[in-house]
Parts: structure tokens; C-alpha cells; sequence
């Protein structure tokens, strides 16, 4: 297949550019490098040394012989060059990454808000727009986020997308399918309610072939095929705004920095290993839907935990201490999580869980680039609200809290 790869150079793109290029499929990334510039702008780079889109290409075209095209367009900006692009090339399948990803960045500012609003949401509806209008029959492919439910618990699994709910008419009662209704606990997590939405438009009035993974948080940072070269090494970010929070955990285990649980750490979240994110990709990919069928939502993660087991698995493996720190979010102290994801094990996923293996191989990665980390860069300070961020200022240590080892 030709795909197109939206967002191809960033943490998920790039591994998944290199697996689907090594199945053979003819791969083109469209990216405008934004990540790159937010990273000069927080003072921060990825923990792991990367190279340029075009020297990470060269490199891949040397060990495999397979060529992956790079074409820089700003999806949200460049509306019409887009949509030549789709028309030029024609693109079988879609894989749309190109979203600005980050919770507590799209919390830090009013111009934060309106910045990630502006991304997200252009870039997604200028997208499938210009599939209308050059009358493309590609299979979309959106990477969404677990996160759009909140986290509040009902007790009940978060389906696959839809729920059926029972409506009272006049005449008796009546069973109607809805999305699942989402409870978004950032402006980044209300952008990718906001494209379901979109999604379930443009599958009903145009027809488009859509299929939104809900991922849970990805963690680790080789795969099979980034394994292959030093230089085609993913990115990894132990940032406060970037960071994700089991990576962070084992970075900060490698330059024996406490691990930093926000609260109590009773917030439970699903996860899913760098390797079956790629692979659920591909599984997500052979089994596009039909024209005019609903949008196929599948739930993407393997795995759920609480935040403090997982600081205390971290801490038994490597020796590390805990600090609780007050919370920069506004949620629940404390929640539940639990999450259907048969379609996938359906389909032939074999989950990767959290082997003390593959935990070790990152402290080990992180251990190997200690020096590029810059220990101020790592608390999380992007604070929900006002009040929060005056609280998080009085204790930026987490003084008034505990810390345990
Ligand atoms: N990383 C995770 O843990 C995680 C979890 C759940 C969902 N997701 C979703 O998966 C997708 C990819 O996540 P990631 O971690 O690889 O993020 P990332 O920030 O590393 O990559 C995103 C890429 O998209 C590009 N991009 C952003 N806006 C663009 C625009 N307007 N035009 C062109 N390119 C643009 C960036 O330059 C970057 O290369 C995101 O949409 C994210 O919401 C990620």
C-alpha cells in the first residue's frame, strides 16, 4: 500500500514509518517538524540523540534498501497544499499522528490553549476535507487517546467506542448507539473529543473510512526495527510537559532522581508498549471498514496501572526513591480503569506487558544518554488552573508531603 504518514518524524510516527516500510508499504511522511520547534522553545531535546528527518531516511535507505519520502506541510496552515498532495499521490491508507500531544503543554497558557486548539482541530478537519475534495477512498487512520473518557470511575469497562442507551419517547422506550460520552481533563484531550465528532460527520455525510485508536499511554522507546541502527534511534522525552509517565519514572531511576508521583498516585491509566502500538497500527490498517460504515473505534492499550505500583515496581528494580508531589492536574485522587480492548487481541495482538526485561532496556537507554538530561527540565510544573499553580509554586519540592524509598 502507499501510506501517508501525518506526523511521521514524532515518537509513534517514526518507529510506525519504519515498520510499515519494512512490511514492504510505501511510506510517506508529512510533518511539519512543530516538535522539534517545541522543544527549542521549552529548552529541551529529546533524551535520545536524533537526527534530521532526511538523515534518519538516508540512514533506513542504507540498512534496508527501502525508501521512505519525507514532505514538509503543515497540515493545520497549508490547506491547499494538502490537498494537492492528496491528489498527486493518492494515498491507499492515511495514518494521522499530527496533533500536538501533550496535556500539561496545551495547559500552560492561554496561548498554549489556543495554539493546540488551533493544531489539532484544523489538522484534522482540513484533512478530511481535502479527502473530499480530491475524492479519495483512503483508509484514515487516527491515533486518539484513552484520556478523552477522564478518569472518573463508573465501575463499568469504557467500551470500544459506542454505547447503547436506553431513551424514553412517548411512545416507550427506545435503544439508540452513541459514542461513548468522553469527559476530557485537558484542552489537549477536548481537541481529540472534538475530532471524534468530526469522524462520526464525515463517515455519515461523506462516506470516509475511519478508524480512531484510543491509545493508552506509550511506553518504552526501541522497537524491532529502530533496534536496527543507532541512528534510527526513536525520540524520548523525560520532560515535565512531554514526558509520559512510566518513561519518566525509569529516566528519573537513571540519573537517580526521585521519582516524582503527582498526589497520592491513585490515578489509574491504561498502557501500551512503543512495539504493539506499531503493531496495532498494522492490525488497524488490514482491517479497514466499509464506505459508509460507522467510524471502527478500538480501544489501544494493553494494560492498566496505578500510578504508585508502578513508581514502587520501578523503585524495587532499580533502587530508586518515591517523592509525592502536589498534584499540577485537576482530577481525581484516586480512580478506577477498567477497559475492553478485544478487538485488537481479536485480531491477533500478543500484548508486550511490563517485563522487568523491557523496563531494564530503557533505564538502560536512559542511562547511556544521562549526560544530554538537564535535571531542571524534569519537574512537572504546567499547572491546571490558577489556584493549582499557586499551590505547586508554595511546595515545588513537595516539601509538605512524604517521600518514601
Ligand atoms: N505518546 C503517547 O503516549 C500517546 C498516547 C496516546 C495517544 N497518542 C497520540 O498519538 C499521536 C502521536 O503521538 P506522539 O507521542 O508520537 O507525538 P509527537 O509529538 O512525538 O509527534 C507528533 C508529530 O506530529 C507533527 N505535527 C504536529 N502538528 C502538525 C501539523 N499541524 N502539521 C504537520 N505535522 C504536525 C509533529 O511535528 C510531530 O512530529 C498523537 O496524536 C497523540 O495524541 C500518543
Amino acid at each position: 500500500m502507499r501510506i501517508a504518514i501525518l506526523g511521521g518524524d514524532g515518537f509513534v510516527g517514526w518507529p510506525t514509518c519504519l515498520h510499515l516500510s519494512a512490511q514492504g508499504h510505501e511510506v510517506h511522511i508529512l510533518d511539519n517538524l512543530s516538535r522539534r520547534w517545541i522543544d527549542t522553545e521549552l529548552g529541551v531535546q529529546s533524551l535520545t540523540p536524533m537526527d534530521s528527518i532526511q538523515e534518519r531516511s538516508r540512514i533506513w535507505k542504507e540498512v534496508t534498501g527501502e525508501t521512505i519520502r519525507f514532505h514538509l506541510i503543515d497540515l493545520s496552515r497549508e490547506y491547499e497544499r494538502l490537498r494537492q498532495w492528496l491528489a498527486d499521490h493518492r494515498p491507499d491508507a492515511i495514518v494521522h499522528f499530527a496533533e500536538q500531544r501533550a496535556a500539561p503543554y496545551s495547559m500552560k497558557s492561554d496561548r498554549h490553549k489556543v495554539y493546540t486548539v488551533n493544531n489539532n482541530v484544523n489538522a484534522t478537519h482540513n484533512l478530511l476535507a481535502a479527502m473530499v475534495e480530491a475524492g479519495l477512498d483512503a483508509h484514515l487512520v487516527h491515533l486518539g487517546t484513552m484520556g478523552v473518557y477522564g478518569y472518573s470511575s463508573v465501575g463499568a469497562p469504557i467500551p470500544e467506542g459506542y454505547l447503547d442507551v436506553q431513551i424514553d419517547t412517548p411512545s416507550g422506550p427506545r435503544t439508540q448507539e452513541i459514542l461513548y460520552p468522553t469527559r476530557p481533563g485537558s484542552v489537549y484531550h477536548m481537541t481529540k473529543s472534538l475530532d471524534q465528532i468530526l469522524f462520526q460527520f464525515y463517515a455519515q455525510n461523506d462516506g470516509l473510512r475511519i478508524t480512531d485508536l484510543h491509545q493508552g499511554i506509550v511506553w518504552g522507546t526501541h522497537t524491532d526495527q529502530t533496534r536496527r541502527h543507532e541512528q534510527l534511534i526513536n525520540r524520548f522525552d523525560y520532560d515535565g510537559d512531554y514526558g509520559t509517565v512510566l518513561n519518566r519514572f525509569l529516566i528519573q531511576a537513571a540519573i537517580d532522581y526521585p521519582l516524582t508521583v503527582h498526589g497520592t498516585g491513585g490515578q489509574t491509566r491504561a498502557f501500551i508498549h512503543i512495539q504493539d502500538s506499531v503493531r496495532c497500527i498494522e492490525l488497524a490498517l488490514r482491517d479497514a471498514p466499509a464506505r459508509g460504515d460507522r467510524v471502527k473505534i478500538f480501544n489501544q492499550m494493553t494494560e492498566t496501572h496505578r500510578v504508585r505500583d508502578l513508581a514502587q515496581l520501578v523503585a524495587k528494580l532499580t533502587g530508586a526513591q518515591v517523592k509525592f508531589l502536589p498534584n499540577p492536574r485537576k482530577e481525581a485522587d484516586e480512580n478506577d480503569l477498567i477497559v475492553k480492548n478485544d478487538q485488537f487481541l481479536a485480531l491477533g495482538l500478543e500484548p508486550t506487558t511490563l517485563a522487568e526485561g523491557l523496563l531494564s532496556e530503557v533505564v538502560d537507554v536512559a542511562r547511556k544518554f544521562a549526560h544530554r538530561i538537564d535535571r531542571t527540565r524534569v519537574p512537572a510544573v504546567s499547572a491546571w488552573t490558577r489556584d493549582i499553580a499557586r499551590r505547586v509554586e508554595r511546595d515545588p519540592e513537595g516539601k509538605a508531603l512524604k517521600s518514601v524509598s
